[in-house]
């Protein structure tokens, strides 16, 4: 089968990486990819949203199937676009259709579904222009810090959490009055859930699913969770607090509902759901849905499937992902990102990346997240530019491969954390 993938992150090569090594793909397609998806198959010039040019390239090339890598074009509707297309609806699709992908398009719509469906989650209400007022007087209610969330996809960017009132009330006042343009036209005020996250991804065909490896990602710049957020330095899985017990807990009370309540209100979902969940005195809650999956944590989990990705995708398009396996590799994997200097602040592209190729551990691998090629050579593209991600028999030799193997991969401005997943093993 031939297989086209939107995407250019380091999400989309690790995704290429597992799918490339399946005997049930003849050639895959990226789309747009970048410098590393080249080793995985052949990058072709079309944005992961740009969907006629996404039609022509599928039907003139017979895609047997497309994996969509980032949220954007299923927010947009890639999936309602080819199922309405009569040269393209036999085209599986594997991400969700519109409706579904709303569980990450709208937190009003994840928080009143996750309410209909008694999925355990923060306390919210959600307030309009209009409802300013109401919206100052809920946040009386509520202790501090805190949450309030711009309703729409603002690239990572739209939950604010404040330490005061005053605060609150003034962030409240301006995200209203369009700080985030349409997306913060309605903002969902929540609770402040305290404890530590989890991110847990499930791949659904819509009746069935299979939960992946867990993963837990490290946003702030600074050791020690410290700085500013980014999107992402780094990952480990298995996470040691998601035990059989509590994910026991998160596949009763929150995958199965979720599954359950998605066919229930007839809203199709073919493709991967990941729960931004937190564990609250061992009880894990929903922080969040995305209709995708976790960017640095992919590039940790796709280590940890053993099975053939290829087949569950396929079980994903037939609606038979019962009768297919799922295995982990029981090894831990740790995933270190090599930023830009300045990142998440101001910074410079252009720079040469020297030393990928002296990475020789059969046990690492290098995941591309922002490089391009230029006049030959392999030149940064992006704030997060490289993920060095390795197996280790734990997750301290895991880590302590990845930054061996990181140190010799070169570029102007280069830095990384040392602490990625050094606060699970205290
Ligand atoms: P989200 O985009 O919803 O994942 O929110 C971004 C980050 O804000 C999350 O990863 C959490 O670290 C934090 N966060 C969001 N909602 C809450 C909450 N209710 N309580 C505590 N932290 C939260
Ligand atoms: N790592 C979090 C995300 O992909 O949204």
């Amino acid at each position: 089968m031939k297989i086209l993938l939107l995407g250019s992150g380091g999400r989309e090569h690790a995704m290429a990486w597992k799918i490339s090594q399946s005997p049930k793909c003849d050639k895959l397609y990226i789309a747009p990819g970048n410098a590393g998806t080249i080793g995985c198959g052949e990058n072709v010039p079309i944005k992961a949203d740009d969907f006629n040019a996404i039609r022509e390239f599928t039907l003139q090339n017979g895609i047997g199937m497309v994996v969509v890598g980032p949220e954007d074009p299923l927010v947009k509707g890639i999936y309602d676009f080819f199922k309405a297309d009569p040269d393209l609806c036999r085209v599986p699709v594997i991400g969700p259709s519109k409706a579904g992908a709303t569980l990450e398009g709208s937190k009003d719509f994840a928080k009143a579904f996750m309410l209909r469906h008694n999925i355990p989650t923060a306390a919210y209400r959600t307030f309009t222009g209009e409802t300013l007022e109401e919206g100052k007087a809920f946040l009386r209610t509520l202790k501090a810090p805190y949450v309030l969330k711009a309703d729409g996809l603002c690239a990572g960017k739209g939950v604010l959490i404040l330490p005061t009132l005053e605060e609150a009330e003034k962030e409240l006042e301006e995200m209203l009055s369009g700080m985030f343009g349409g997306a913060s036209s309605r903002v969902v005020i929540e609770e402040f859930m305290s404890g530590i996250e989890c991110s847990v991804f499930v791949l659904t065909d819509g009746r069935n699913y299979k939960i992946l490896p867990e993963a837990k990602d490290y946003k702030r710049i600074g050791e020690g969770d410290t700085g500013l957020n980014t999107g992402g330095m780094g990952s480990v899985s298995p996470v040691p607090f998601a035990t059989k017990e509590w994910m026991e807990k998160v596949e009763n009370r929150i995958i199965r509902p979720t599954v359950e309540g998605l066919a229930a209100e007839g809203i199709c979902y073919k493709g991967f759901i990941f729960f931004g969940l937190i564990n609250v005195d061992g009880e894990p809650k929903v922080i969040e849905y995305n209709c995708r999956m976790g960017d640095p944590e992919t590039e940790t989990v796709m280590l940890r499937i053993k099975s053939d990705l290829v087949d569950l995708l396929e079980g994903v398009a037939e609606g038979n992902l019962n009768e297919r396996t799922l295995t982990f590799d029981e090894r831990s994997a740790v995933c270190v990102m090599l930023v830009s200097g300045g990142y998440p602040g101001a910074y410079q592209k252009g720079f040469e990346i020297t030393g990928i190729s002296d990475i020789k551990n059969p046990d690492s691998v290098v995941f591309h997240a922002g490089t391009a090629q230029k006049d030959g050579k392999t030149v940064t593209a992006g704030g997060r530019v490289i993920a060095v991600s390795s197996y280790g028999a734990t997750q301290a030799e895991a880590l302590k491969k990845s930054m061996t193997e990181a140190v010799k991969i070169v570029f102007e401005g280069r830095y990384f954390r040392h602490d990625i997943g050094q606060d699970l093993l205290k």
